[in-house]
């Protein structure tokens, strides 16, 4: 790809990925499912190409929010073994199309169990469901009063429902706070488990662990796994890695955090102008220059994600060294102060997030918002930046 051309772009780093599920296989055990989550445009780095390049590391198992991910997905694979699973939204109207794609999809409730079953009897095939239990988190799930149906159901629609998996989600397990809750919903899951088993049902796989859950509570890994975050080179919060650490103290022993952040996002100086000492930058006068300074544009703006409360707050790396955003961030360009840096000049590399030299700009320290998640500025990043893989 010819970066030139754009503005600027996402670069996924392949071998970045490699370490992080090898790390983590490593962990969870090589006989374990891994599902890869790429919900919400696989967390901003491109359903597109990431699903190519986790396929290319091994990868065939993928889990989706809804239903036109799933679709995604499927034209983003290059493996006939690839799997897709829908943990949450899919219309009564879209199941057929899942079924006759042998993707498979959650059920926490009744009603679509019932229509799977219809569906797969018009198409002569096999749904294959997995069933969302409630254990505590109230959000979606089969209900406790609600199981006895759904074993008729099965029974009576044998031919037609393949029971892939029976799972939950936990409701917080990156936090020692919901330790309590968590405990609970564990147990739930597991008597569970038994009174399907004693009523005939058989799952392919259990599965409940997130990243949070597999790294805080290993006993929540089972035999299949849905890990999102973590594979992707972050810590789900920095609680879950002190854990982790004291749990492993020799995976902190150098230092090195064992996951590597798979995606950066770059740019290039658009122009350099000098400006005398006490003049305004850009719009208004939100910017005053303090010295003779030298002011680099960069074409990103909040059209891009960079949001305007980055003014004169956000940071970006020019030649290895951190520049300071001076003036407001428009709506396709921002404004940097390079009077520090030497010899700046049209087309250098700007870093927005990632490495440069031996600095690096965090997806946190991109957000001012410090309550503000990494998953929530990750999915932020617009999926029209062209992304490709280094
Ligand atoms: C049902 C379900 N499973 C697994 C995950 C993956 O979570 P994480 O990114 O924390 O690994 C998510 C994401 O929120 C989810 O909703």
């Amino acid at each position: 790809m010819n970066n030139e051309l754009y503005p600027s772009w996402i670069e996924l780093d392949k071998s970045a990925f490699e370490k992080n599920v090898s790390f983590l296989r490593d962990y969870i055990g090589n006989d374990v499912v891994f599902s890869s989550v790429i919900k919400g445009n696989a967390y901003g780095h491109g359903i597109k190409h990431f699903v190519p390049l986790a396929e290319d590391c091994g990868v065939r198992h993928f889990s989706v929010f809804s239903s036109d991910e799933a679709r995604q997905a499927t034209r983003a694979s290059n493996h006939d073994e690839t799997h897709i699973m829908i943990m949450g939204m899919i219309s009564n109207e879209a199941l057929g199309w899942a079924i006759e794609r042998n993707v498979s999809f959650f059920i926490f409730e009744l009603d679509r169990l019932e229509v799977a079953a219809r569906e797969a009897k018009r198409i002569g095939k096999p749904a294959r469901v997995h069933l969302h239990l409630e254990t505590g988190m109230n959000r979606l799930g089969l209900e406790n009063e609600e199981f006895k149906d759904a074993v008729k159901l099965i029974q009576k629609n044998s031919d037609y429902l393949q029971i892939d998996g029976i799972c939950t989600h936990y409701a917080g397990a990156e936090s020692v706070g919901n330790y309590v809750r968590i405990k609970e919903q564990i147990e739930n899951f597991e008597g569970y488990c038994s009174w399907f088993e004693e009523h005939g049902i058989e799952a392919k796989h259990r599965h409940t662990a997130c990243s949070a859950s597999a790294l805080n509570y290993p006993e929540t890994i089972m035999d299949m796994v849905r890990i999102g975050i973590s594979q992707y080179g972050f810590w789900p919060n920095r609680e879950t890695y002190m854990n982790f650490v004291k749990r492993y103290p020799d995976v902190d022993k150098e230092h090195k955090d064992p996951l590597e952040r798979v995606l950066s996002w770059k740019s290039h100086v658009m122009s350099t102008k000098k400006v005398s000492a006490g003049e305004f930058v850009g719009y208004g006068n939100t910017y005053l220059t303090s010295r003779d300074e030298i002011i680099a544009s960069v074409p990103i703006g909040y059209s891009h994600g960079f949001g305007r409360n980055l003014t004169n707050v956000g940071i970006v790396l020019i030649n290895g060294k951190r520049a300071p955003v001076a003036g407001l961030v428009n709506m396709n360009l921002l404004t940097v102060d390079v009077t520090d840096i030497p010899e700046v000049s049209k087309g250098d590399e700007v870093v927005i997030i990632g490495k440069q030299g031996d600095q690096e700009m965090t997806v946190s320290s991109f957000s001012n918002m410090r309550n503000n998640l990494n998953y929530e500025v990750l999915v932020q990043i617009p999926s029209i930046l062209p992304r490709h893989i280094v």
